[in-house]
């Protein structure tokens, strides 16, 4: 077979075309990247743990409703895709305060939010990633309100599985970062992945506030220990699927 022809390669993943138009694959990195990519690293088996958590979760996602890229996954850090048409949207939604939104409100590390917050990225290294207002968003044409509506709606419908499914795995979904991408139908279909690099996961069974974190803020703030934390989620995660 020819070498398969590289589509794109990000901070954390490669994405190849394959035979088939409508279906991509993406290999899974042990490269890390923090703050717009200054900071660099590499955390061993990520790649791995990131591809085996994300299928996990898009699997446990389609079966409760939501659609997504997942298709299925032929080797251990390689998942095939939906080709799907990105849009360059960052959505986060936040259930406890931690990360930027500390940092740029003031709210106290770990404070409970009284309602999800869904937020808007521009996804635009150059830029930063700056934060959208609704209005900014209508502005770039980056969404119509129709589709803000749905990637809203989306959003709190995955942070609704996943709060659930982390709460029985015994972790806090903090916060979590998710990508959208069209189909040739314009139906808004969940893509990227959902990992620990992507999501804020707190331990419930530790109360150390550095302890307790199992995901990327670990490499961010050089807590160490970062493959052990994303293992531990992988184990916690497969113990679900499996007796579920
Ligand atoms: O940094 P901030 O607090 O805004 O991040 C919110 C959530 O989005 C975190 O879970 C973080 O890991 C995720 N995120 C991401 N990719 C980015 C920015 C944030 O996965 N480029």
């Amino acid at each position: 077979m020819s070498t398969p022809e590289k589509l794109y390669e990000g901070k954390a993943k490669i994405l190849y075309k394959t035979e088939d138009p409508d279906i991509l694959l993406t290999v899974f990195k042990d490269d890390a990247t923090a703050f717009n990519a200054q900071k660099r690293g590499s955390i061993s088996g990520k790649g791995e743990m990131n591809c085996a958590i994300s299928s996990y979760l898009f699997q446990e996602l389609a079966a409760s409703g939501i659609p997504n890229h997942f298709i299925d996954r032929p080797t251990a850090t390689e998942m095939r895709v939906q080709a799907l048409k990105i849009v360059p949207l960052e959505v986060v939604v936040r259930n406890i305060a931690a990360g930027s939104l500390c940092q740029q409100t003031g709210l106290t590390l770990g404070t409970i939010l009284p309602y999800p917050l869904v937020e808007f990225y521009y996804k635009n290294d150059a830029l930063g990633d700056p934060l959208l207002t609704r209005d900014r968003l209508l502005l770039l044409e980056l969404a119509t309100p129709d589709q803000i509506e749905q990637l809203q709606h989306l959003a709190l419908r995955v942070n609704e599985m996943l709060s659930a499914f982390f709460q029985r795995c015994a972790i806090n979904l903090v916060d979590f970062k998710l990508e959208f991408g069209l189909d040739r139908q314009q139906n808004l279909i969940l893509a990227d992945e959902i990992s620990p690099d992507t999501c804020r996961l707190w331990d419930q069974t530790v109360n150390d506030p550095n302890r307790r974190i199992l995901d990327k803020d670990r490499f961010r703030q050089d807590l160490g220990e970062v493959a052990a934390a994303y293992q531990l989620v992988l184990e916690r995660v497969l113990t679900q699927v499996t007796t579920q």
